[in-house]
């Protein structure tokens, strides 16, 4: 979670480490505030997950979003994430993507990341 100078709720992450998998993590939400985006609180908070994360034994950390938002994956682009373009993606709203994915559609993008 990340404060403002007031005490006041920011920004958030919710992820975990793969209780099957412990070398991997994923980051299942993240948001900031609408009157604090583009001041580096979504880079800080995934800074801190990715740091948190590897001194707990973590090499890859995976991410999903929905193909539409452009905002989301422009943020996990500048991450250092790469898209997930293997079999059974399509092109949709530009990226590749996995039809379907979370249900019947729900439709999303997968990012990789090596720690
Ligand atoms: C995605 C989100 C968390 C980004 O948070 P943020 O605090 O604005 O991110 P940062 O300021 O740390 O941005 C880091 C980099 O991401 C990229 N980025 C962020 N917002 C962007 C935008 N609107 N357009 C293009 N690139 C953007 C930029 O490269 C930026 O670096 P720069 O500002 O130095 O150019 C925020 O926009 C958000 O909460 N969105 C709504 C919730 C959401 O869609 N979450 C993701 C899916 S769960």
């Amino acid at each position: 979670m990340a404060e403002d100078g007031r005490g006041e709720l920011v920004g958030f992450l919710v992820g975990f480490i793969s209780p099957d998998h412990p070398d991997r993590a994923s980051i299942h939400l993240v948001a900031t505030s609408p009157n604090h985006r583009r001041r580096g609180l979504g880079r800080r908070l995934y800074q801190q997950f990715f740091d948190d994360v590897s001194s707990r034994g973590v090499r890859w950390v995976t991410a999903v979003t929905w193909p539409g938002n452009r905002v989301s994956v422009a943020f996990h682009r500048a991450m250092g994430f790469t898209v997930d373009d293997g079999p059974g993606t399509q092109r949709l709203y530009g990226t590749p993507a996995y039809p379907d994915y979370e249900a019947n559609g729900d439709d999303r993008v997968v990012f990789n990341r090596e720690l």
